[in-house]
């Protein structure tokens, strides 16, 4: 590491007087932050031969990092010349879950079972309203009928039922515990109206009618979660970082082997992120399983789910074992398709259940990863993201954009404080209790299953739709998506910030 940075600091040098001929002066601090926070000296250099004369600060280069989190960042590792032993492997790992869930499958449904289901919902989704700032004046559907034309109220309802009748003209039917009416949304909030979707809970201020048979709405709340605060943006004491990878589909005809190669070898080598893994994050669709989608075999390699999983089990025993990996199920994989998704089971990875850093979730997932007596962990929300589709589909404003940026739908996703808004978007195990509803904010939203790529931020919390290594399938162009694969997205726990390799360029 010494020697390392001895190399750097020559590089660094070199790069400072080059700047000084260019009249820029690279302060003290982003001296220090060029030699310490691993950034490519060549994209520094591009940087300063686009600068006015000036000084070049760390908020620069703050900048520079933000600009050059894209699929095009080089794998950079290859550059590097001293081998030393990663750093990670001081630190001891620690995930703890924050979400537990029943999987036992329960075939009995009944109509209470749904009722509960929905119930539940409402009353979870319900008291994260009542933190909300704005929404006041509440009251129930019942006293609503009771109380004055045209008295300003707020009524915390599910949608049962909309009638989008364009043109700033939609109808709801709405519901609490206690009754339903009809809803007319005013004609200035029709914008923000069509973005809500049937089985939302949401706050609707609004009043009466003159004949109090119905609702005119004039302002909607989602749950939303609040603007962050220094405080609530959680880093960790410790220089670690964590990667996210999904949908690797062992066992495809079009699973790309490069970027397992390319991956392994990064994780092994000398890179300062590669350094610093301490958690690996695998979020579903792990093989391509059998008999997903019609004439399937003919796309696999593998035609064996026990060979897919070996395949798969080999590929994370390669893994150094001071990283900690969380896995999840998606729905390529052999379990069952409602959700909560159970664990992997061991008949298929029985090694790989065997090894302490090796952990099994279900989908979804919520663990705190890092987490100490003294100081709070990064909570993760891990999600493999079949319900997206639906909502992608629903919502118009998004349609267009959402499979390329999945991180729009995810943004949605948190303004909902749920994982599948539309009832029936994903298979639901029946239960009681609705186990979708995100009751804790996450500081890290991480989801796979549209194939694409993207990062990017929402009120402090960092989404990752994580890139696959399948090729695109014809099942994948049957189902609209449109495949990015080999990035490899690393989240700087220390610094909270994020960087993209390309496996594959
Ligand atoms: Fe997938």
């Amino acid at each position: 590491m010494v020697s390392e940075i001895r190399d750097k600091k020559d590089e660094v040098e070199t790069l400072y007087h080059h700047a000084l001929s260019r009249n820029i002066l690279i302060s003290k601090e982003a001296l220090e932050f060029i030699l310490f926070n691993g950034i490519s000296l060549k994209k520094v250099k591009d940087y300063l031969n686009e600068l006015p004369e000036g000084i070049l600060s760390v908020d620069n280069l703050k900048e520079l990092i933000q600009q050059t989190t894209t699929p095009s960042d080089q794998v950079e590792f290859e550059v590097l010349r001293t081998s030393t032993k990663h750093l990670a492997k001081n630190y001891e790992g620690s995930v703890k879950d924050i979400w537990t869930f029943n999987t036992d499958f329960e075939s009995k449904t009944s109509v209470d079972n749904f009722l509960n289901y929905f119930r539940d919902r409402y009353k979870k989704i319900k008291s994260l309203l009542l933190q909300r700032n704005g929404v006041k004046n509440i009251v129930s559907i019942e006293k609503l009928k009771s109380h004055t034309f045209n008295e300003s109220v707020s009524i915390i309802a599910m949608i049962r039922e909309k009638d989008d009748y364009g043109k700033g003209s939609l109808r709801f039917l709405i519901e609490d515990d206690t009754d339903e009416i009809i809803a007319y949304v005013d004609e200035k909030i029709y914008d923000v109206a069509k973005n809500v979707v049937e089985d939302d809970v949401i706050a609707l201020k609004g009043k009466l009618n003159a004949s109090k048979k119905y609702f005119i709405v004039e302002e909607i709340f989602y749950p939303d979660i609040p603007l962050p605060t220094n405080d609530s943006i959680t880093k960790i004491e410790d220089p670690l970082t964590a990667a996210f990878i999904s949908d690797l589909h062992f066992g495809s005809a079009q699973f790309i082997e490069k970027a397992m190669t390319r991956f392994l070898k990064w994780i092994n080598s000398d890179d300062k992120d590669a350094s610093r893994l301490k958690y690996l994050f695998i979020l579903g669709d792990n093989v391509d399983g059998v008999g997903i989608y019609p004439d399937q075999e003919k796309e696999l390699l593998m035609k064996n789910i026990y060979d897919q999983y070996k395949a798969f089990e080999e590929f994370l025993l390669k893994i150094p074992e001071h990283i900690e990996i969380i896995v999840i199920p998606g729905n390529h994989d052999a379990v069952r398709l409602a959700e909560p998704q159970p664990i992997l089971p061991e008949k298929y990875l029985e090694n790989a259940h065997k090894m302490k850093n090796i952990h099994f979730k279900t989908n979804p997932a919520f663990v705190e990863i890092h987490g100490r007596d003294s100081a709070k962990g990064i909570k993760v929300l891990m999600y493999h993201g079949y319900s997206f589709n639906a909502l992608i589909d629903t919502l118009t404003d998004i349609r267009k954009v959402a499979r390329d940026k999945p991180t729009v739908v995810m943004k949605e996703i948190l303004k909902r404080r749920h994982l599948a808004p539309i009832y029936g978007s994903t298979l639901i195990a029946p239960k009681e209790i609705d186990n979708h509803v995100i009751d804790v904010i996450p500081d890290i939203f991480a989801s796979g299953d549209l194939h694409s790529h993207d990062v990017s931020n929402y009120k402090g919390v960092t989404l990752i739709s994580a890139s696959t290594w399948q090729a695109q399938t014809s099942f994948q162009d049957r189902v609209g998506h449109v495949a990015n694969p080999g990035k490899l997205t690393i989240v700087d726990l220390q610094q909270r910030n994020t960087r993209v390799i390309d496996l594959l360029g």
